[in-house]
């Protein structure tokens, strides 16, 4: 019978003192990324925020971990917005294709998209239609509408992709199906979640992506951005794309599963702390978890669902099911799901049931701690902050996985453990990275 003790290696929970300590570890990533490391903390080459005033139809273009979006954002003036979009899952096939299979596949839906629109939706002043397009993988910024792919994470390996300039691509895609769209800006997903809820709330200082893959974006001054020299005369601020999946190899409290998650990744050594808390991750944790426990512990009597045996085939939607019910509920999930060949008992299922809650609630814990030292950064006074700070959040889990986004929350506080906690807000966004591509578009058409 499985026992309680065998759970040491998956002792997930983290006590105050040593998330403290991961905040530390983080500012310390941050600060070397400012000055040194060109993978993180890159410059978006957005330096200016919306007032919520603007007002037009400009288009974005998302190209995320899961799924493709393409949109005609009306700007409404009054910081509200209304979309009119496609949005379509990626096939894995373009994920591994070429380059050019997949910007032609995402012209002709740009195309649907167009003839689709309404007359209504028009561009204000001319017929120049401008796009943002928000780019949710890591690229070296050289200006707004200019960057390289670097390596892409997620499932990603688009051949004759990495070094080259997407905005280039993709415009020459459109240029072969005769698009009138001039692109004018390309951002990180974090960076136009932030832009997209300061277009409705200007104290919104940091964003944070937790979906299939995680990422944050904040403002700094320019002159803490050591590693790359700005004009004279550029402006004094810059949002970054702080690209926090890459960091914490050298900190974070990996346990077995992790390493073994990691070892057995298509990408070893890359985004560990994406591998501890996103979307794409969290199952496949679990589920080596209860390979282990079936094989060592005698959960399920020893033998394991053959679906269970394969690779990312627990998925972090079955863990969010799971959590909003109770044991007997588990055990439902659980059967619908995979084949046993004995039903597994009601202990069985509070056994993964706990399990399940474990990695979750680090996940939480340790969003909540690297949220916790962006603040930080921004305001080294921090907490003693002297106004409201919204940090806006999108994703997939943030939004669905059940009870996360309270989880989240709660974890904030306990790091805080002080009352100026209530100066610090998470605010919900949805379509962010798209709303915000369609903003910058906006405030960088020439
Ligand atoms: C991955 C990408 C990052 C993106 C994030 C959320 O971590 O590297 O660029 O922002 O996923 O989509």
């Amino acid at each position: 019978m499985l026992k309680e003790e065998n759970y040491n290696e998956s002792k997930t929970s983290l006590e105050t003192p040593k998330l403290l300590s991961i905040v530390d570890s983080f500012i310390e990533s941050y600060q070397y990324g400012l000055t040194n490391d060109h993978s993180i903390m890159i410059p978006s080459y957005v330096s200016r925020l919306p007032t919520g005033k603007e007002m037009g139809t400009y288009f974005a273009l998302d190209l995320g971990g899961t799924n493709l979006r393409v949109a005609a954002v009306t700007l409404l003036g009054d910081g509200k917005t209304s979309v009119e979009q496609r949005i379509y899952v990626i096939p894995d096939h373009l994920k591994m294709g070429t380059a050019e299979e997949l910007f032609d596949w995402i012209a002709s839906i740009t195309q649907e998209l167009l003839e689709s629109l309404s007359s209504k939706v028009v561009n204000t002043n001319n017929d120049k239609m401008f796009m943002g397009v928000t780019f949710s993988f890591p690229i070296d910024q050289t200006a707004i509408d200019r960057g390289k792919v670097m390596r892409m994470g997620k499932g990603f390996k688009v051949i004759g992709l990495e070094g080259k300039d997407p905005v280039e691509l993709l415009q020459q895609a459109y240029n072969r199906k005769g698009i009138n769209i001039h692109i004018s800006a390309i951002v990180n997903d974090s960076v136009g979640t932030l832009v997209a809820n300061a277009y409705k709330d200007q104290n919104t200082i940091v964003s944070v992506i937790q979906g299939t893959g995680t990422n944050a974006a904040c403002i700094v001054q320019i002159g803490s951005i050591k590693k790359k020299k700005f004009p004279p005369g550029f402006p004094e601020y810059m949002i970054i794309n702080t690209e926090w999946s890459l960091v914490g190899a050298d900190f974070l409290p990996f346990t077995k599963y992790d390493k073994l998650l990691d070892e057995q990744s298509d990408s070893p050594g890359f985004q560990p702390f994406e591998k501890m808390t996103s979307g794409m991750y969290l199952g496949e944790l679990v589920r080596l978890v209860i390979v282990d426990y079936v094989e060592n512990f005698g959960l399920f009597e020893g033998k394991l669902p053959e679906e269970l045996g394969i690779k990312y085939n627990f998925k972090t939607t079955h863990m969010s099911d799971i959590e909003s019910k109770d044991c007997t509920g588990t055990l439902k999930v659980l059967t619908k799901n995979f084949t046993f060949i004995n039903n597994p008992s009601i202990e069985d299922a509070g056994i993964i049931k706990r399990i399940v809650q474990k990695f979750s609630r680090r996940s939480c814990q340790l969003q909540a701690a690297a949220i916790a030292s962006l603040i930080k950064l921004q305001c080294p006074e921090f907490p003693e902050v002297e106004r409201e700070i919204r940090v806006a959040i999108d994703g997939s889990i943030f939004h669905h996985y059940f009870k996360y986004s309270i989880l989240v929350s709660k974890a904030m506080k306990d790091i805080q453990q002080i009352k100026e906690a209530k100066k610090i807000k998470l605010s919900g966004i949805f379509d962010g990275g798209c709303i915000g591509a369609a903003i910058i578009a906006m405030m960088y058409s020439r």
